[in-house]
Order: structure tokens, then C-alpha cells, then sequence
């Protein structure tokens, strides 16, 4: 027989054996209830609570139409030739004294046909291309560069198409905040040797003085005409040779700004721990305070934009195109009764405290309908008689003006979140209404950081307040 009976001092270890293990098993368990049956499971367990129900927050009533595509011409053909007397000569640059081709940089984030607007309005009007480059700053990594994203994602963004305007792309190695964005251009400086630049908000749209501005530029068909371009490097020109110290250039406000990273450099950059709105405030106010001015000049007409020209080709005076524009974030139609509860915003320009869109973050104030431009009959009536581009010219700038009035109209601001809605489960999805809310929320703490840095709350931290370089974070509140 394999099996013997134990004899009895076997049966004794045997037994004190299992005392030392129920000991053991007993001090381990968190319960002494805990039966044997539960710890071996699995077991359907009434006495644990299932997790808690998520109450989702109500679903839309109103989803704006997809967008559409502004720029359809470049699907099937290259991009048609900029209008000829805007084509900028070989190495203009050197006839402005400059060693090197100042890059202009354009950030985005969100709202695609607004960014290829505000692009190709800048190659239309003179810009040379290959001296533009977009900042993709989507936080979406190499899901655009491979063609991954759908156009309703809000961080679509179509290399192919920036390619064929012979534009540039650089890809940002995460979601900046605008302040991070602007020394992430300091830091481009450095890294190609460019001792200045341009930035121009993405929610533009750019032209030329093609009808002439005196003091400045006769009309495009006469000797000595300067496009846009030409009269940014105008001002460079003259902001060198003033031989004074100079830190900024505005161009029509901020829409466009003229850089000197050395004033940048002398002050330490932009503070990236307030992130968005007052971050400009901190930035201007201190460049001041170290004799760095900033000065407005003229280059063309950067108008303040949120909606978009129906077909681009306009731009490039294609003939037979319409010049129409529309809303790619139209809101929602508003409830009756809030409507006259909303009259109160105050959408002024000027002034740095003004609230405005931080461009490539898609604060775009939305505008009223899908369509709101038909056309511009009257005025092309009366153009008639005038030459063909100019009136051309003129209708864009028509257009322009009534897509500023659109922006800047009487309309609910914070709306345009739910534009560009879908993408959903493509690479890098976020919630789109989610990101607006958080951006929100960041932004107003950053103004909070703003208020404790200079115990100030306003933007006037010079004329208001009077402070001085060395002041920040050493001075208590004055409010
Ligand atoms: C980008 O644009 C090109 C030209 O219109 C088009 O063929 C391509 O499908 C677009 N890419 C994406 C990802 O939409």
C-alpha cells in the first residue's frame, strides 16, 4: 500500500499544523466574516454596490452644419498664379538692407478654413510663400502630417493644401499656450539665425493697398507700388535704421506684428504661467519698461475676421468666382427670451485690454447665420467703369469690412465651440466643447496670476499703476 495510516504523532503535527494556518488565514483577512466561499470567487456579490450611474449632461439641442470646404480648387489643380503685380521680385529683402528674409509666423490650433484664409490671403496680397510658416500647435503629433484627421475635427489642418501654396509647416511638439507659442518662435529665431520676425493672428484676412495709400504706396498699376510685403519691410527697414532701441511694429493693431528678438531676449520672454488674455499686457508693458517701444506703422488692410470667403480663388481674382463669405461656426439660433438679455457685450478694438480671440486657440466670436453676405450689387454697379482688378480689389475689401462687421457685431461671443464638432475616435481626439471649457478656465486663472505678479488688475501697468521692471511679484495690491 502507497497510503499508511498516520500514526498518532503524525496526526499531532498534522493538526498543529492547521492551527497555525487558520491563525495565519484569520489575522490576514480584513474580516472575520469573510467566509472561505468569498475568497476563492468569482462570485456574484450582492452585499457590494455596483459603481455609481453617470448622469450625462443633456445632449445639444442645436449642432451647427458641417463645415465646408473653402478652397475646393486645390483638390483638382494646383493653386492658380498670385495677381502679377503682387509677385514679389527675387531677393527683395536685400533692396531693404536686410541679411536675411524675415519668416512670418501664423499659429493655429483650431478652425482650418479660417487659418487657410488668413494664408492665402497674405500669399495673394505679396507675401512670398516660402517665407511663411504655419505653427500647427493642435496637439494632435503627426496625425495631420499623415492625412488622418477628417475635416469637421476641430484640429484639422491640411499639410497637402499648405504645400501647394508653397507655404511652410512646423510642427509644435505639444499643446503650447500662446505664450509658450510666442517664445517657441523666440526659440525658432535662435535655431535659424533669424534676427527678426512677423506673426499675424490666423483669424485675418490680408490685403495689399492695391488702390493706393498715400504717403505709402500709389495704386498697383503705377511705378513703385509696394505690396503688403514690401511696405512690412518698409518698416523694418526704417526700424533699423532709426538706430533706436524698438521692440515691436503693430500693424493694424496686433493682426500683424513686427518682432525684435532682441527685445524679447532683453526682457526673458513671455511669461508662460499666464497663459492667454493679460499675457500681452505683461509682455508690451515690459518691453516699455525697459525702453523697448513698440510702434504702430502701415503695411495694408489686416482685417479682424471669424467667418471665411466662400471660395478662396476669389483671393486670386479668379474670373467668375463669387466673392461670398460664411460662417464656419455659425451659433445656435439664440432662445427668444434670452435674446435681449445677451445686448450687453462690448466688442471694442482698440486698446490692449481689448478681449479678443488669441489666435491658433479659436476664441472666435461667432457670428450670426451660416450665410450672411449675398453679394455686393450696388457697390459693383457703381464699379463698373473702373478697371477690372481694382474692382475686383474693391469688392474684397467690401466683403472684408462686412466679415468684420459679422465678427464684431451684436452677437453672442462664446458659442462657436460646437463648429467644427466631429473627429470623433480619430488620433488624438479631445472632446471639442471640453477643450473650449478648459481653455476658459485656464485662461482666467492666468489672469488671476496676472493680477498677483503686478497687484494690479488692469492692463495700464505703466500709466495706471506704476510699475517698473522690478516690481513683478513685489508689490502688494493696489485694489
Ligand atoms: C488635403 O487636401 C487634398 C487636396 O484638396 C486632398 O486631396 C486630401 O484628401 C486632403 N487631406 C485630408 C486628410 O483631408
Amino acid at each position: 500500500m502507497l497510503l499508511t495510516m498516520p500514526n498518532r504523532r503524525m496526526l499531532m503535527n498534522l493538526a498543529a499544523v492547521a492551527l497555525v494556518g487558520l491563525v495565519i488565514v484569520s489575522l490576514a483577512l480584513p474580516s472575520s466574516r469573510v467566509t472561505l466561499r468569498e475568497l476563492i470567487g468569482p462570485k456574484p456579490n450582492p452585499a457590494r454596490p455596483s459603481p455609481p450611474k453617470s448622469k450625462y449632461k443633456p445632449t445639444p439641442t442645436y449642432l451647427p452644419p458641417p463645415i465646408r470646404d473653402n478652397f475646393p480648387l486645390v483638390a483638382t489643380s494646383t493653386p492658380p498664379p498670385i495677381p502679377k503685380w503682387n509677385q514679389a521680385r527675387k531677393d527683395v529683402h536685400k533692396e531693404y538692407d536686410l541679411p536675411s528674409a524675415p519668416p512670418l509666423f501664423v499659429g493655429f490650433t483650431r478652425t482650418w478654413p479660417v487659418l487657410l484664409q488668413a494664408v492665402t490671403s497674405y500669399v495673394t496680397a505679396g507675401w512670398p510663400a516660402s517665407q511663411i510658416y504655419v505653427i500647427e500647435n493642435t496637439g494632435v503629433q503627426q496625425a495631420n502630417a499623415r492625412g488622418q484627421l477628417s475635416l469637421q475635427n476641430p484640429f484639422y489642418l491640411n499639410h497637402t493644401v499648405l504645400k501647394a501654396l508653397g507655404v511652410n509647416v512646423v510642427t509644435t511638439p505639444t499643446l503650447l499656450s500662446f505664450a509658450q507659442m510666442q517664445n517657441f518662435f523666440l526659440s525658432l529665431t535662435y535655431a535659424h539665425d533669424w534676427p527678426y520676425f512677423f506673426w499675424s493672428h490666423m483669424d485675418v484676412l490680408a490685403l495689399s493697398y492695391e488702390d493706393g495709400k498715400p504717403g505709402l504706396t500709389p495704386r498697383y498699376d503705377q511705378e513703385g507700388y509696394k505690396s503688403i510685403y514690401e511696405l512690412a519691410l518698409t518698416a523694418l527697414r526704417d526700424a533699423r535704421a532709426s538706430g533706436d532701441k524698438w521692440g515691436m511694429r503693430f500693424f493694424a493693431y496686433d493682426h500683424l506684428a513686427l518682432v525684435n528678438p532682441a527685445a524679447l531676449e532683453d526682457v526673458g520672454g513671455w511669461d508662460t504661467l499666464i497663459p492667454y488674455y493679460l499675457t500681452d499686457c505683461d509682455m508690451h508693458s515690459r518691453l516699455n519698461m525697459r525702453g523697448w517701444p513698440i510702434k504702430d506703422a502701415k503695411a495694408g488692410i489686416i482685417t479682424d475676421v471669424a467667418s471665411t470667403l466662400e471660395d478662396l480663388s476669389a483671393l486670386f481674382r479668379v474670373e467668375g468666382v463669387e466673392t461670398k463669405f460664411m460662417d464656419p461656426n455659425p451659433p445656435p439660433p439664440p432662445p427668444p427670451e434670452e435674446d435681449k438679455a445677451k445686448k450687453h457685450e462690448q466688442p471694442k478694438r482698440r486698446g490692449q485690454s481689448v478681449k479678443r480671440g488669441v489666435d491658433g486657440y479659436g476664441a472666435l466670436p461667432a457670428g450670426g447665420a451660416d450665410e450672411v453676405e449675398k453679394r455686393d450689387a450696388p457697390e459693383q454697379k457703381e464699379a463698373r467703369d473702373e478697371d477690372a482688378n481694382l474692382a475686383k480689389w474693391h469688392t474684397l475689401r467690401k466683403t472684408a469690412d462686412k466679415m468684420f462687421q459679422h465678427k464684431h457685431g451684436d452677437r453672442e461671443r462664446n458659442t462657436w465651440q460646437l463648429g467644427q464638432h466631429g473627429g470623433e475616435g480619430e488620433p488624438f481626439y479631445y472632446d471639442p466643447a471640453g477643450f473650449a471649457e478648459a481653455l476658459d478656465l485656464i485662461t482666467e486663472n492666468g489672469r488671476e496670476i496676472f493680477r498677483r505678479k503686478w497687484g494690479h488688475r488692469d492692463c495700464d501697468l505703466i500709466s495706471g499703476a506704476g510699475r517698473k521692471f522690478g516690481d513683478a511679484w513685489k508689490v502688494e495690491k493696489d485694489y
